[in-house]
């Protein structure tokens, strides 16, 4: 039985996360392991997985609280929300930390959905168990659904207030472009979703489950993917990588943010977090908090990857270390004078550079004499967002 339209119509009738454009106050702008033991205990992907997703909601949530009287949280896939170790999981810690937040009282509407009514009726025993959870204005609504097609259809027609998404699926049934073209479409809508590349990669070149790969990358897309993966020396992952994040682009994200988790015992990529947005402060403040649960640096510079062993460097999505961001910012700003935030909007999209490794990088630039700023005697080892750094027209030459 297909649940997810009834389920997602109580939704939209009972707390209303469809945007209303008179209430909102914005003028018209009003969802491994053995799948079997994966709530057995808490993986230590698990926790670093819900920790950026609760850390990124709460930093927005309140953001966007100070312009809009609601905002939403759907979470599709949710699970029992906490393992059997007893550890929380995602949907629990994230509302933990939202009963903080003063704003969130009146304003946050949350739905979470599984198809499993074992994981949605513990689930709900656990949310009644949260100190203070009854003083949300909004009831958390706990919903058993199956994800699929049909929920791309509604929420293709239903207009959400701001909403963060969040799509963890065991594999890939229930995960498509269209659903997450959906579900961003509307203002200050977002999404987070578990990308499971061990699955997925086994999964491109497989004929069995051709309607799946198509549903996420795109039939065209996946059919480039497919013929680049066919030629000799392709780096597989990161190949795989891109085609899902042009995918996202045509969804109509404009940045796209992928966080890599390895597996312990032997450092192989099993799962990626990606984060979808239309917005660059969006971008910038996941960008920070996946810097933060990064395992190494290199230079100071995240790795924008998890693994308890610190793995080798192949295969990587970005260029590394501070060197190669001094040489670029020489030649992409020659000739002119520019503040240092402007430098870091203008240049950190789509690269694994955070603010603080702008600071640095500027400095050591100043330091070796390949730029000028306007506040030269200034604290040693400060660099403000408003110190102005003028890049000489001929790029100075690392030393
Ligand atoms: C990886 S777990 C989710 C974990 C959860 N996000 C957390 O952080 O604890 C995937 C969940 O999706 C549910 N599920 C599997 N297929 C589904 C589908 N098609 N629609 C909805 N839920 C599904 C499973 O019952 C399981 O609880």
């Amino acid at each position: 039985m297909n649940l997810v339209g009834p389920a997602l119509d109580n939704l939209r009738f009972v707390h209303g996360l469809e945007a209303q454009s008179a209430s909102n106050g914005c003028g018209t702008e009003a969802l491994m392991a053995d799948d079997d033991d994966f709530f057995s205990e808490r993986a230590d992907q698990s926790e670093v997985k819900a920790r950026i997703v609760t850390k990124y909601f709460t930093t927005w949530a309140r953001i966007i609280t100070s312009r809009n009287a609601k905002v939403g949280y759907i979470d599709l896939f949710c699970g029992p929300g906490r393992y059997e170790d007893g550890s929380a999981s995602t949907p629990l810690m994230l509302l933990s930390e939202a009963l903080n937040i003063p704003a969130l009282m009146d304003g946050l509407v949350s739905f979470f959905n599984d198809a499993d009514e074992k994981h949605t009726n513990t689930l709900q025993n656990e949310i009644a168990k949260l100190p203070n959870i009854s003083d949300l204005r909004y009831k958390p609504q706990i919903q058993v659904g199956t994800i699929d097609r049909s929920a791309a259809d509604f929420f293709e027609k239903t207009k959400l207030i701001p909403t963060l998404s969040f799509i963890d699926p065991f594999g890939y049934k229930g995960l498509s472009r269209s659903l997450i073209q959906a579900i961003i479409k509307d203002w200050a809508s977002e999404c987070i979703f578990f990308f499971n590349y061990s699955r997925i990669n086994a999964g491109v070149s497989n004929d069995k489950v051709l309607n799946h790969m198509q549903a996420l990358f795109g039939a065209e897309n996946l059919t480039a993917l497919q013929k680049k993966l066919k030629a000799h020396h392709v780096r597989r992952e990161p190949t795989i990588v891109a085609h899902l994040v042009s995918a996202m682009k045509d969804a109509g994200a404009k940045f796209v943010l992928p966080f890599k988790f390895k597996s312990n015992s032997d450092a192989r990529t099993t799962h990626y977090l990606i984060f979808v947005t239309k917005h660059q402060t969006g971008y910038e403040i996941m960008k920070e908090i996946m810097a933060a649960e990064s395992s190494h640096l290199d230079q100071g510079v995240p790795s924008f990857e998890h693994s308890s062993t610190r793995a080798r460097l192949s295969g990587t999505l970005f260029p590394r270390a501070l060197n190669d961001l001094e040489d670029d910012l020489v030649v992409k700003f020659k000739g002119i004078t520019i503040s240092t935030k402007d430098i870091y909007h203008q240049h950190n999209v789509d690269t694994p550079y955070v603010k603080r490794n702008y600071r640095a990088a500027l400095g050591n630039l100043e330091r070796d004499g390949r730029i000028k700023t306007d506040k030269p005697n200034r604290r040693a080892d400060s660099f403000g967002d408003s110190i102005r750094c003028t890049f000489p027209t001929v790029p100075a030459v690392r030393k």
